[in-house]
């Protein structure tokens, strides 16, 4: 049996937060006041994890992606990355993070087989950086993404959250970096997951986005889309060493390719970062469930897979999950 959805989608592709503790409070993602945490023994075990891994691949997942919260924050994650590239039938591991603590941890990353690694940046302003995320430090991200680069991480995906009177006047500096630096700028937009400090009207939906950028800029040029690409639309600047690239999860659904599950970090497996819905793995797999039995839940998870997401640019409701325990 292969994790096949109802809609034919084929899922290969596991997004595993291994946290829901971050070391930032973004602005859009987990305000001071909104941040409970889960207790330590809520939070799945590296070997649990691995374990549900090992059964995952059996059902057809190849690409495991590690996120959070941060994931950096967790003690062991270079090992446990290093764990996960070993695991037969795996064949691409990736990383998401805030880059606070990327830069001590590159060389350990390498050696743990990681290649491909995503870094959230929303400004080139310490101090706007500040005020998006309650810390400053910057520094310390732009510091560590100039040292995966120069180690050979590649490709070196920046995610950038576009927000309305936040970062708007930013977007057209952040595509020019890609003039410099061969790495894939992506403007998200926001979507309204758990309760946060922004709503909808704080969102910058990709058309305006596409036209700022074409007007400030230069022509959009598009690159061919990949299967392995997930949801960004692709493009270059004539002349540009790196790319840009929307994920507009709003105002274009590209749900009829999505290929994800996820484990959020307490042990709960989601078919869709927009929905509520979740089977629970950690109860089963704490009480000895069989892997018959484990396998069973992540079908069911797979077979109650919306055929998209009931969020768009006209329906304000929010899912109430926060991202920081789900993973992005
Ligand atoms: N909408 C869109 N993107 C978000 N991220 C976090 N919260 C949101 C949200 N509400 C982004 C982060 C990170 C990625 C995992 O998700 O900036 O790059
Ligand atoms: Fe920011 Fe990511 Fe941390 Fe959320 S999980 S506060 S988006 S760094």
């Amino acid at each position: 049996m292969k994790l096949i959805d109802a809609h034919n989608r084929r899922l290969n592709y596991f997004r595993i937060s291994i946290t829901d503790r971050c070391n930032l409070r973004c602005q859009y993602c987990s305000p001071r006041h909104h941040t409970p945490m889960l207790a330590h023994e809520d939070i799945l075990r590296y070997e649990e994890i691995l374990h549900l891994i090992r059964i995952s691949v059996r059902l057809g997942i190849s690409k495991v992606r590690i996120t959070g919260g941060e994931p950096l924050t967790r003690k062991g994650v270079c090992e446990f990355i290093r764990a996960v590239n070993q695991v037969e039938g795996i064949r691409d591991v990736s990383l998401t993070t805030n880059g606070v603590l990327l830069k001590n941890r590159v060389d350990a990353l390498i050696i743990a087989g990681l290649r491909r690694i995503n870094i959230s940046l929303d400004t080139l302003n310490p101090e706007k950086f500040k005020i998006i995320t309650g810390v400053d430090a910057f520094d310390q991200v732009w510091e560590g993404i100039l040292k995966a680069y120069q180690a050979g991480i590649s490709p070196i995906k920046i995610n950038t959250v576009a927000l309305r009177h936040v970062n708007e006047n930013e977007l057209e500096d952040i595509a020019r970096l890609s003039f410099t630096y061969p790495f894939h700028f992506r403007f998200i937009e926001y979507m309204p997951i758990g309760i946060t400090g922004k709503g909808l009207s704080d969102s910058l939906y990709t058309p305006e986005i596409k036209q700022i950028l074409a007007d400030r800029v230069g022509r959009l040029i598009p690159v061919e889309h990949q299967n392995s690409d997930g949801p960004a639309d692709r493009f270059r600047f004539e002349g540009a060493v790196g790319e840009v690239g929307f994920i507009s999860a709003m105002s274009h659904h590209f749900c009829h390719t999505c290929n994800r599950l996820r484990l959020t970090a307490s042990g709960q497996l989601r078919s869709c970062l927009l929905s509520d819905h979740q089977q629970d793995l950690k109860t089963p797999l704490r009480s000895g469930a069989s892997d018959e039995a484990l396998a069973a839940i992540f079908l069911k998870a797979a077979s109650l897979k919306g055929i998209q997401h009931s969020l768009a640019a006209d329906t304000p409701v929010q899912v109430s999950s926060r991202m920081s325990s789900i993973g992005g």
